[in-house]
C-alpha cells in the first residue's frame, strides 16, 4: 500500500509553495482557493494571502482525496488520520482541514457557531453543493434546519419502523431468492447489496411505480458529477435534465399523496404537522429530492462493508452463526470497521478558529472524516480488529450532533434484518476467495464495493 505521507515532487505543492511565496510578496495567486468565499454579503473576505499564510506546511499531507489512490488504500489514511490533530490535504485544487480523531470530530460535529454545512452561493463551491440547490436537511443549518428536522422525525420514528419492518422483511427475502444455490459464484453486490436500499426507498418506503423510479435511480446515476466539478463551471447537462425530471415527479408526487394518502413515507411528510406548521410545497420537494436521490447508496454500500468485513473472517461469523444475538453487534462493528463513507458532508468556517491547535480560516473547508474517527485507538481499542462481541459505542458512521442521520434507525433496521435473513437462509454462504482484495468506486469519499463474489455450496 502506498504511504500516506508527504513526497515533495507533487505539483500542487509546487504550487503551494509559490502561493506562500507569492502571497509574502503582497501578490495573490487564487489558485487553490478560487472560490475564495469573498462573500460581501455575508462579510467573509478570504483571499490567498489570509488563507495560507501561516498555515503550518508539516499538516499539509499531498494526498488527492479525489483520486484514485486514496479510494484503493483508504484504510491506510484512515489510520495515519485516526491518531493526527486535524490536517490539511488537497481535492480539486481546494486545501481542505481534514479532521480525523474522535474528540476532533465530535468537536466540528457539535459546532455550528463555527462550522455550518450551508454552501457559499458563490463560484468554486458548485462541487459542494451537489443537489444544486435544493435546501434540505443536511446543507441547512439554524433554526430552519431545526424546524424541518422537527417535522420530518415523526416520519422516521420507531413506531414508523415497526409498522415497516414485515414489509421489510418481504423486500429482503424476494431479493435473497435469486441468490443461486448451487454452488455457482455469484457477486453479492450486483445481487443484492446495491440494490437493496433502492428496493427499500423506492418500493417500500415510496411506493414508486416504474417509470417513477427509473427518473430517480437516473438522478441517483448522475449525482457523482457534480462532485467532480471544477470551479466555477456549469453542471453538465445530463445532471440539469435529471433534475428537472426528478423536480416533476416529485411534485406530481406531492399532489397526488394530498389528494390520497397512502401509508408511505411521501404521504407522511405531505400530511406531517407540528402545530399549526407543516412543510411547504418547496421544502417537501427539497427533502423528497434529499432523500430519494441521494441518500440511496450509504445503506448500499454499508451492506457491502458488513459482508465483507463479517465473511473474511470465520470465526467471527461463526459466533454470530451460533448466536443471533451477536447480529446487533456484528452490524456496528461492520459500521465502525467499514462504513460506506470515509468523510460527511463538508463544514464551511464561519470564522478563524483551531481544532485542537489546527488552525482554520473563515471561509475554509472542513470535512471529518468519520472512518478516522471510528478506528481511533483512544477511543476503540485494538481499532483494527473485528471483533463482534465488541459492542462498540459512539461510532459516528450517522455523524453527530445536530445532523446526525435521521433515517439511522431504518439504516440500522434494514442491515440488522438483511443479516439476520442471509445467515437464517444460507448459513453456508461463503466468499469465493476469502484473501479477495476490495476495489472500491462512488463519489469522491464514498467507498463503494466494486464485487464481492460469493457461493453457496449445493
Ligand atoms: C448506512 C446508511 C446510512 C449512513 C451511514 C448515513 C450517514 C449519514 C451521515 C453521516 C449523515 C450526517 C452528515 C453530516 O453531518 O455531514 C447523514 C445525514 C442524513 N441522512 Fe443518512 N445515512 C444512511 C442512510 C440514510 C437513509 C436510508 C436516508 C433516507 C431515508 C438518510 C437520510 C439522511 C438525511 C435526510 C440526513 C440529513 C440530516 C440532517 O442534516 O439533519 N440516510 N446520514
Amino acid at each position: 500500500m502506498a504511504s500516506p505521507g508527504r513526497t515533495s515532487g507533487a505539483p500542487w505543492r509546487r504550487e503551494l509553495q509559490c502561493c506562500i511565496k507569492d502571497s509574502k510578496n503582497g501578490k495573490h495567486t487564487p489558485r487553490f482557493w478560487a472560490s475564495g468565499r469573498d462573500h460581501a454579503e455575508e462579510g467573509i473576505a478570504i483571499t490567498t494571502d489570509t488563507l495560507l499564510g501561516g498555515l503550518d506546511p508539516d499538516l499539509i499531507v499531498e494526498i488527492d482525496v479525489s483520486s484514485n489512490e486514496f479510494k484503493h488504500n483508504w484504510v491506510q489514511h484512515m489510520i495515519n488520520w485516526s491518531t493526527r490533530p486535524p490536517l490539511y490535504a488537497v481535492w480539486n485544487n481546494t486545501l481542505m482541514v481534514m479532521v480525523g480523531r474522535h474528540a476532533d470530530a465530535l468537536e466540528v460535529f457539535s459546532d455550528r457557531e463555527r462550522f455550518s454545512v450551508e454552501v457559499p452561493r458563490q463560484p468554486g463551491f458548485e462541487r459542494f453543493d451537489k443537489f444544486y440547490g435544493v435546501k434540505a436537511l443536511p446543507q441547512t443549518d439554524g433554526a430552519n434546519h431545526d424546524r424541518l428536522r422537527k417535522l420530518a422525525n415523526p416520519a422516521y420514528g420507531p413506531a414508523a419502523m415497526r409498522r415497516f419492518e414485515p414489509e421489510l422483511v418481504h423486500i429482503i427475502d424476494k431479493m435473497l431468492d435469486v441468490l443461486p444455490t448451487d454452488g455457482s459464484e455469484f457477486n453479492m453486490v450486483d445481487l443484492f447489496s446495491d440494490h437493496l436500499i433502492v428496493r427499500v426507498m423506492l418500493d417500500g418506503m415510496f411506493k414508486l411505480d416504474d417509470e417513477q423510479k427509473a427518473v430517480f435511480n437516473q438522478m441517483r446515476a448522475v449525482i457523482p458529477l457534480a462532485t467532480m466539478l471544477p470551479p466555477g463551471s456549469e453542471f453538465p447537462k445530463v445532471y440539469v435534465d435529471a433534475f428537472a425530471a426528478t423536480k416533476a415527479t416529485i411534485l406530481d408526487l406531492i399532489a397526488e399523496r394530498r389528494e390520497h394518502p397512502v401509508d408511505d413515507l411521501i404521504s407522511r411528510l405531505v400530511h406531517a404537522r407540528e402545530e399549526d406548521d407543516r412543510l411547504t410545497d418547496t421544502e417537501l420537494h427539497d427533502e423528497i429530492f434529499t432523500l430519494c436521490a441521494t441518500t440511496l447508496q450509504s445503506t448500499s454500500s454499508a451492506m457491502g462493508g458488513l459482508l465483507i468485513t463479517l465473511w473474511k473472517h470465520p470465526d467471527q461469523l461463526e459466533l454470530v452463526l451460533n448466536d443471533r444475538s451477536l447480529v446487533r453487534s456484528a452490524v456496528e462493528e461492520g459500521l465502525r470497521c467499514h462504513g460506506p463513507a470515509l468523510f460527511t458532508f463538508a463544514r464551511f468556517a464561519l470564522e478563524d478558529t483551531e481544532v485542537a491547535g489546527t488552525p482554520i480560516r473563515k471561509g475554509m473547508v472542513v470535512r471529518v472524516a468519520t472512518a478516522a474517527a471510528d478506528i481511533d485507538p483512544t477511543v476503540y481499542p485494538d481499532p483494527l480488529r473485528f471483533d463482534v462481541r465488541r459492542n462498540p459505542q459512539r461510532i459516528l458512521p450517522f455523524g453527530w450532533g445536530p445532523h446526525l442521520c435521521i433515517a439511522q434507525r431504518l439504516a440500522r433496521l434494514v442491515l440488522n434484518k438483511s443479516l439476520e435473513r442471509i445467515l437464517d437462509r444460507f448459513p453456508t454462504l461463503e466468499l469465493v476467495d476469502i484473501d479477495f482484495e476490495p476495489t472500491y468506486r462512488g463519489q469522491v469519499g464514498e467507498v463503494v464495493p466494486d464485487s464481492i463474489l460469493m457461493r453457496i455450496p449445493a
